[in-house]
């Protein structure tokens, strides 16, 4: 099968949701079955190294992304939670964003035990401060991070640098913005 060039499937708007910031939107990926199909794909053959044992992604667009892989790959899913949602007992971490201020995420304390695998996965890499708040909770329930994955990363944001100081894991972005 032809290969898409997945660039062709982001719609860039500038300005929003202030302005300096330019938003980098999957829906047109999410919405051509060949070029979903595509990316989860690549990011599964990531996984297959990777002696994965969960997948986990932030709400809400990391959701969009681990699923499908998790389904693919035949291992769980756990979301990563904006606080208040889950009805249990949870570790929580909170962070800032590249816009909109200081969020908070939650786990589920049974959802990982001590030892597993987990993958962390999300549509797009900004700041890393949502994946470092998922990868702290992970890493609070005794989960091994095995690797992180995006479709999109944006490069002058520097969030890869951020997630490597925490300690290196293996890293996957389809696409450098
Ligand atoms: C977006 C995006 C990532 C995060 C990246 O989510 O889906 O999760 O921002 O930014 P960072 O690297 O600076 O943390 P957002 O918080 O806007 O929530 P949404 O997925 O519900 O739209
Ligand atoms: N999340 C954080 N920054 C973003 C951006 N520039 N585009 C889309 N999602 C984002």
């Amino acid at each position: 099968m032809t290969k898409l060039d997945l660039h062709d499937y982001v719609a860039s708007v500038k300005d929003y949701p202030e302005a300096g910031v330019t938003f980098r939107d999957i829906s047109p990926l999410m919405g051509n079955g060949a070029a979903y199909r595509q990316s989860i794909n690549q990011i599964q053959e990531f996984a297959n190294d990777l002696n994965v044992d969960l997948i986990a992604g932030p709400e809400s667009r990391g959701f969009i992304v681990g699923s499908p892989l998790a389904y693919a790959l035949g291992v769980g899913f756990v979301p990563a939670r904006k606080v208040g949602k889950l009805p249990r007992k949870a570790v929580s971490a909170s962070y800032t964003l590249e816009y909109g201020g200081v969020n908070e995420l939650e786990i589920h304390e049974d959802a990982i035990q001590p030892g597993q695998r987990v993958l962390i996965v999300d549509d797009l890499l900004a700041t890393g401060g949502t994946i470092n708040a998922t990868r702290k909770i992970i890493e609070e329930l005794g989960g091994v991070v095995a690797g992180v994955a995006f479709i999109i990363e944006l490069e002058a944001l520097h969030g890869r640098e951020k997630i490597m100081e925490a300690g290196e894991v293996p890293f996957l972005a389809l696409m450098e913005y």
